[in-house]
């Protein structure tokens, strides 16, 4: 099992905005290699640092749907440019098991990130893959995607997760 354990939903936690890295240490390697683990294992497309309990801008990501794994690893990421059109896609989220709603964003992004080998980097998103980053990236500025939902349906998924964490705490 991954050393690393995933927030649910409501944590105070989950509402930071998390600080820029400015090392990257190998503590920060590790927990990047140990975050994907844990995305892996709870078949996850993307993480967030926060989601772990650690307030640091890093998010690890593979929106490959089979077949080989193509896991980035995005270190201070940063939307430079999206796209006037819009798309919607049903998210899902790590911190909020069992919950899919379809939000619409931008189509595609330009994000600019520091690699895990410290290199700046650039990279086009489209698709799925920019639905996931800028989902991503909004973990690091403390919103969810419940957060672009009304206020209604959010305090419902919010009730429902309320319940599960008892739930997940009676079984400890
Ligand atoms: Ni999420």
């Amino acid at each position: 099992m991954s050393k690393l354990s995933i927030i649910i939903h409501p944590d105070p936690r989950l509402k930071k905005v998390a600080s820029p890295i400015t090392n990257i240490t190998d503590r920060i390697k590790q927990l990047s290699a140990d975050m994907l683990e844990a995305m892996y294992e709870a078949s996850g497309v993307g993480l967030a640092a926060p989601q772990v309990g650690i307030t640091k801008r890093l998010v690890v990501m593979d929106c490959s749907n089979e077949g080989e794994k193509k896991e980035l690893i995005l270190i201070n990421p940063e939307i430079v440019w999206s796209s006037e059109e819009n798309a919607s896609f049903e998210e899902g989220c790590l911190s909020i098991p069992d919950v899919r709603e379809e939000i619409s964003r931008p189509l595609s992004v330009q994000v600019q990130f520091i690699g895990i080998d410290n290199t700046r980097r650039e990279e086009f998103f489209n698709g799925l893959w920019a639905t996931c980053i800028q989902h991503e990236i909004d973990h690091l500025n403390g919103k969810l995607f419940i957060d672009y939902l009304g206020p209604m349906k959010r305090s419902s998924i919010t009730r429902k997760m309320i319940k599960l964490k008892k739930q997940l705490n009676r079984k400890k």
